[in-house]
């Protein structure tokens, strides 16, 4: 490096993130992101995929994909200010029919959409009530709201959260109030409250931002999420997705309003100020994937199937699964040295690959690894995995 200073520093962090095992191996998978796959040279059952649909592998996805690149090309001709695609706007139409909204604007992830979706509809004197274990990206986008109060309530606690609503309106003379959540929570699986969120909004006339990354294509008896789930329509102003976990694809998008979509057209500035979109292959697959959804209801069935299976089986073992109510199911082992030793020997000896986490991802003494069973894994897979379990949990004192 040139500088000295810079390179210093740099160092100095990598060896801190060295010190919290932040820089652990990481799996690299060469092959389809399936069951089973390839992962470093051999045959690995993988149970922690967003993959939740198995759609990611779908022929019918793939031949979409390929359709869309031939007729359109690779990339985006401009940013969206100047031109866009029209299967761009399709797949907008049907992401806002599948989420039930009056419309939907595309990003090129969730995490940007995040990022790109909060802060333009905060101003000034506007009060951010925010869950404490909230995603990276929400945290981000709120970091990005200028001149705005912010409380952050205890997680799940609607007590709390009644709490700060009372304290921050004393303080706020004017402007919105926005309660915003993740509505699965990704290393505990569980589901946020909505129903008292809305009663509380409603009496403390805020609006709710609900991040759906882990509900779609999860939760509601069609997949659509949370809103279906609580069946919920209408109560919640705005809802943001990924692509990247049930749809099996890769993008983000904001849900709400038609008025809420031209105001985000033009104020977002990493939408307006980007020309790296979804990709026509990317728009095709994800097309074909949310038809699959609606075509074929009994995906669902057959996750939440394997999830009640799996989480029964191994909380009647003795395994600790937190709060879980979805199909991420930690396996809480509670010292970081076991964690990783869990995930190690099932992968050494068990092929089995599923990922430990520690602080500063998960709180001190909530080291875990977290399964994440999908639609495509068999009930002979998941026997496999409940024995390997069995046998490596009890050698290592776990029950
Ligand atoms: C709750 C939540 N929000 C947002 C994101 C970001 O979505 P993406 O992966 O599409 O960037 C994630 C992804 O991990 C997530 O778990």
């Amino acid at each position: 490096m040139a500088n000295p200073k810079f390179e210093r520093f740099i160092r100095e962090q990598v060896d801190e993130l060295k010190k919290l095992g932040f820089l652990s191996q990481i799996r690299i998978l060469n092959g389809p992101n399936s069951a089973k796959s390839i992962i470093d040279g051999k045959e690995v059952l993988i149970l922690c995929a967003n993959n939740y649909l198995g759609l990611a592998n779908h022929p019918e996805i793939i031949q979409a994909a390929k359709d869309a690149m031939d007729k359109y090309g690779a990339g985006m001709p401009a940013g969206r200010g100047v031109m866009t695609l029209s299967i761009l706007l399709e797949l907008e139409r049907k992401l806002a029919e599948f989420k039930k909204t009056e419309a939907a604007l595309c990003y090129p992830t969730g995490y940007v959409a995040n990022m790109g979706g909060i802060w333009p509809i905060l101003t000034e004197g506007d009060t951010i009530v925010s869950d404490e274990l909230n995603h990276a990206s929400i945290i981000d986008g709120c970091r990005l709201a200028k001149d705005t109060g912010r409380a952050v309530y205890k997680h799940l606690d609607m007590q709390d959260l009644e709490n700060k609503l009372k304290e921050t309106a004393k303080e706020r003379v004017k402007g919105k109030t926005m309660i915003i959540t993740d509505s699965v929570f990704s290393m505990d699986g569980d589901i946020c409250k909505l129903p008292e969120m809305i009663e509380l909004a409603e009496k403390f006339d805020a609006f709710i931002y609900l991040d759906d990354a882990h509900a779609s294509g999860v939760l509601g008896k069609t997949g659509r999420g949370t809103v279906e789930h609580f069946n919920a329509y209408d109560k919640v102003d705005v809802v943001m997705g990924t692509l990247s976990k049930a749809i099996a694809t890769v993008g983000g998008y904001i849900a709400g309003s038609e008025a809420l979509y031209y105001y985000l057209h033009r104020r977002s500035r990493p939408f307006y100020f980007s020309t790296g979109f979804l990709s026509p292959a990317e728009c095709g697959a994800t097309l074909k994937s949310l038809e699959i959804i609606k075509r074929e209801p009994d995906r669902v069935q057959r996750l939440w199937d394997n999830t009640r299976y799996f989480k029964k089986e191994l909380e009647s073992m003795g395994f600790n699964t937190g709060v879980s109510q979805t199909p991420i199911t930690p396996v809480i082992v509670g010292d970081p040295e076991k964690a990783q030793e869990l995930s190690r020997r099932l992968y050494q000896d068990e092929n089995i690959f599923v990922q430990a986490f520690s602080y500063p991802v998960v709180p001190k003494g909530k080291d875990r690894i977290r399964t994440i069973v999908n639609a495509h894994h068999s009930r002979e897979q998941l026997d496999y995995v409940l024995a390997a379990l069995e046998r490596i949990g009890k050698s290592l004192q776990i029950i």
